[in-house]
């Protein structure tokens, strides 16, 4: 069954992204074959164990995908979700699990980065979360209280809360469409988000397989994001 927008009166949007939208811009993502948890163990470089036992690993895990995103630009998926937002008359919030910056450079405004971002680094003695462009070493001090040697990558580790879950969850209960693109329903919370929608909300998944949780979905549409997204976007505005 498709979306039909013209079945609901105050029509609010919710669209989670993964990586996999950032896959064609160059980005690898987690799981798919060649993906950053191939090459890295995430008790290594992604728990806030590992940053207490080696900083240093885990800082240049961080730099390395930091330095990355100079060298990737948005897709056509990142481009096609600007233009939903800035085009549908109703709410809409784009929630993200990734890190990188590709949804906000390509013009996106209503965004929550619920894993983090990898532009930002937060002190460890006051709190502080800056934006922070270059890599963070150990003699890198906090630009407000400056003390060195305490900014860790402002991103969410296993183990810790994603960020603004009131936001989303209050948003995920008013919305009658949630569209989830390039995520592969294995991290919760947000692979549960599609159940916290009301039960009469449409949902769909866009990804090049079915996800891990795709059957708790309405409808399924398979194939790349560049490809599905612009194209869901043209449905909707049409
Ligand atoms: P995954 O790597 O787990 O999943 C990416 C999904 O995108 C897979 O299901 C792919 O099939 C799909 N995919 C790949 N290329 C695509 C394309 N061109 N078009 C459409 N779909 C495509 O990444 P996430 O689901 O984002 O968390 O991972 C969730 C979280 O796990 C991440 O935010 C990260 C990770 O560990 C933290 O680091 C806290």
């Amino acid at each position: 069954m498709g979306y039909d927008p013209v079945k609901f009166s105050a029509p609010a949007i919710v669209i989670l992204t993964g990586a996999g939208i950032s896959a064609e811009s160059g980005l690898a993502t987690f799981r798919d074959s060649g993906g950053l948890w191939e090459k890295h163990r995430v008790e290594d470089v992604a728990t806030p164990e590992a940053f207490g036992r080696n900083p240093e690993l885990v800082q240049r895990f961080y730099n390395k995908r930091r330095r990355r995103l100079g060298e990737v630009s948005p897709n056509a998926a990142h481009r096609a979700l600007v233009e939903l937002e800035n085009r549908w008359p109703g709410p809409l919030l784009l929630i993200t699990q990734n890190v990188d910056d590709l949804h906000a450079r390509a013009g996106s405004q209503n965004i929550v980065p619920m894993h983090g971002e990898l532009l930002k680094a937060r002190c460890l003695a006051c709190g502080a979360v800056s934006t922070w462009e270059e890599d963070i070493l150990p003699a890198s001090h906090c630009r407000r209280c400056g003390q060195p040697g305490q900014l860790r990558p402002h991103i969410v580790w296993f183990g810790e809360m994603p960020l603004e879950l009131d936001r989303i969850y209050t948003a995920l209960e008013g919305c009658s469409l949630f569209i989830a693109i390039g995520t592969s329903g294995t991290v919760y919370p947000a692979a549960g988000f599609v159940e916290a929608v009301p039960r009469q909300a449409h949902t769909l998944e866009i990804n090049l397989e079915i996800s891990d949780v795709g059957s708790c979905f309405k409808e399924r549409r398979q194939g790349a994001a560049t490809e599905r997204v612009p194209e869901l976007v043209g449905e909707l505005l049409k």
